[in-house]
């Protein structure tokens, strides 16, 4: 633990805390889960717990291959040290197959695949039930800059290929997922967390769901699940 430490924000499913360095913060993950802008929350039991390694080790993994992150190391089963940075309000997300909220938008067939990854902006905003925006609202309200617009996209790419991979060779089909990014020294980073609450994983071999959307459709086994994948892809949990 660290010393005198204030709790700086409580999201959804973690919370962050001061340390004695003024340029790290603690994250602490908790067993909170929820759904549909928080409309449904329940507190699994041991999700801190696995969502804490899952994040280290995705974070780990994608720093090896050059994607510079937040995370700076692991400190307890459910806390990590990481980088305190200036978060963009936007949040991320690449999708190789089309689900979720994709489909329900446009009326699309569920289950495409793409040729090429397809790439979203959303505004994060509860209230507003986080809408869909593009490059030039991100432009127009100052939320980030051009060069950031093009980084994140490029980033964001990149970090399908590398897990992409990783989830096929462990018989894992990575469908969607979202990430954020933060300004730090200049730079942006890689933010917030990688795990099965903000991805879409299906077993290769039943197209099982094996992330959140156990959660949000009431399928059960949501920890188990989330397990199940962090065992396949050699996470010591
Ligand atoms: O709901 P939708 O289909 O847009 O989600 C796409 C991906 O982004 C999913 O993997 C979902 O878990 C993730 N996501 C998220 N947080 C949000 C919205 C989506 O982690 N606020």
């Amino acid at each position: 633990m660290t010393k005198k430490s204030e709790l700086i924000s409580e999201g959804k499913a973690k919370s962050l805390y001061t340390t004695s360095n003024t340029n790290e913060l603690r994250m602490v993950y908790r067993d909170d889960t929820s759904a549909f802008d928080g409309k449904k929350k329940e507190a699994l039991l041991g999700k801190g717990e696995v969502n804490n390694r899952f994040n280290a080790f995705i974070m780990n993994y994608l720093e090896e291959r050059g994607v510079e992150t937040h995370f700076i190391r692991d400190l307890s089963e459910t806390e990590s040290i990481v980088k305190k940075l200036d978060m963009l309000p936007v949040e991320c997300v690449v999708r190789n197959i089309a689900t979720g909220s994709l489909c329900r938008r446009l009326g699309v067939e569920q289950g495409i695949k793409f040729d090429e990854p397809l790439f979203e902006f959303f505004l994060k905003n509860d209230d507003l039930g986080d809408p869909l925006i593009n490059d030039n609202h991100i432009t127009a309200f100052g939320w980030g800059t051009e060069d950031e617009i093009n980084f994140m996209k490029q980033k964001t790419k990149e970090i399908n290929v590398h897990l992409s991979e990783l989830f096929d060779k462990n018989n894992l089909i990575l469908v969607d997922y979202k990430v954020e990014y933060g300004r730090y020294e200049e730079k942006l980073l890689l933010g917030d967390e990688f795990t099965p609450d903000g991805c879409r994983i299906w077993d290769k071999t039943t197209g099982e769901s094996l992330d959140k959307d156990r959660f949000r459709k009431d399928l059960g086994d949501v920890v188990e699940s989330y397990q199940i994948v962090a065992h396949k892809l050699g996470i010591d949990i």
